[in-house]
């Protein structure tokens, strides 16, 4: 039987519950635990709502606060981590987890990863269709970043390495408990380390598509996504020089046909974006950039009066982005604010010049780039 956890922070306490339910309503779900950062009002309202549940659905619903487990910001990993240590502890054969706060989640997300387990992969990993000016730190970060860094290997191809939609069997989820760095990956950064990890591991991996699209809080500004991105960096800038092998081939179900709200949907609010090219300039920003390609530092200087960003193409990124990993300082405040401007400018430059002819345009542009970069790093060695 299989366990079901969903980490949560302050959520729609409604979309939360209504979630648990779904999800103990799954034939091959005995359990359902949700993980809270604190005992706010999300977690008190589905403790409220927990025994009504259980007594429709027969499923069991508990809850936890998250344990400090990690050594960076204490965040979403310390949530998973404490989800995997309650799942191999407890009997069940399988975990799934799920974010909290999907609006179009439903059985058939957990069908499709049961059903791929079934057939013996230890980890399945749900993919969605995202709005082409969504998902901008998985392209321009993480699927980026693991084109330079591994481009022979299985990493490449991984549709959505930041996804917090997966299934593990217990293979899976004690590969995980047994290294270090995963334990340690308390923040944001927890999603790049498992998804590395278990790649390196060589496991069976399946990647199911989810066509409903993952409904969900977007953000506003592209300022919301500051903390996600300077830690999803450092994750991946931590893992350099690592082995990980080769690729092994992995199963990815076809996409199938976009629904129109996601094919149509903006993912940022550009206006507000714009300005936050000249916002919060430091003489140790301008100082950093002395590192960056001449282009880059002179276009992004003048970015402090206007918000320019047309240098900042993909052969630009790409060099751009080998700098960062050979400087980038994790703990370091001019270090991320210069990361945060340098990324915008690069979404800035993709929404302006890629994003704007369609949907479908975009998804090839974004799946040749990372393919041309790690054939670039494959060549340069
Ligand atoms: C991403 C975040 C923004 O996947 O959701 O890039």
């Amino acid at each position: 039987m299989s366990l079901v956890i969903f980490p949560f922070k302050q959520e729609r306490p409604d979309v939360l519950i209504a979630n648990v339910r779904k999800a103990s309503r799954h034939a091959r779900v005995s359990e359902v635990l949700g993980i809270g950062y604190e005992n706010e009002e999300t977690y008190r309202a589905l403790e409220t709502a927990a025994p009504a549940i259980a007594g429709e659905t027969g499923a069991e619903i508990n809850l936890a606060l998250q344990r400090r487990i990690g050594s960076l910001r204490p965040g979403k990993g310390d949530a998973m981590n404490t989800g995997l240590d309650y799942f191999l502890a407890s009997s069940h054969d399988r975990l799934h987890f799920y974010d909290a706060d999907i609006v179009s989640f439903g059985e058939g997300w957990i069908d499709k990863a049961e059903t791929a387990a079934d057939r013996g992969y230890d980890v399945v990993r749900h993919y969605f269709p995202r709005a082409r000016t969504d998902a901008m730190i998985t392209w321009m970060i993480t699927r980026t970043g693991f084109s330079l860094l591994w481009p022979d290997s299985e990493l490449v191809h991984i549709e959505q390495p930041l996804g917090g939609e997966l299934l593990l069997t217990r293979a899976a989820a004690k590969v995980l408990v047994d290294e270090p760095r995963v334990r340690a990956q308390s923040d944001w950064g927890i999603d790049t380390v498992y998804t590395f990890v278990l790649t390196r591991a060589g496991l069976p991996l399946a990647e199911v598509y989810i066509p409903e699209g993952k409904i969900h809080k977007l953000y506003g500004a592209l300022s919301d996504l500051r903390t996600m991105l300077r830690e999803c960096f450092a994750a991946v800038q931590s893992l350099r020089g690592l082995d990980i092998g080769s690729g092994y081939g992995h199963e990815i179900e076809r996409p199938g046909p976009v629904p129109a709200a996601v094919a149509s949907q903006n993912g940022y609010n550009l206006e507000t974006t714009l300005r936050l090219l000249t916002e919060n300039w430091t003489q140790g920003q301008e100082e950093l950039l002395e590192l960056f390609p001449g282009h880059v530092r002179d276009g992004l200087l003048e970015a402090r009066t206007y918000p320019r960003f047309g240098y900042m193409d993909d052969e630009t990124w790409y060099e751009s982005y080998r700098i960062l990993l050979d400087h980038f300082d994790p703990a370091g405040e001019d270090w991320a604010e210069l990361l945060f401007k340098l990324w915008v400018a690069r979404v800035l430059h993709y929404t302006a010049n890629v994003a704007l002819r369609g949907f479908d345009f975009s998804s090839r542009y974004l799946h040749d780039m990372v393919v041309a970069y790690a054939k670039r790093s494959a060549r340069a060695g």
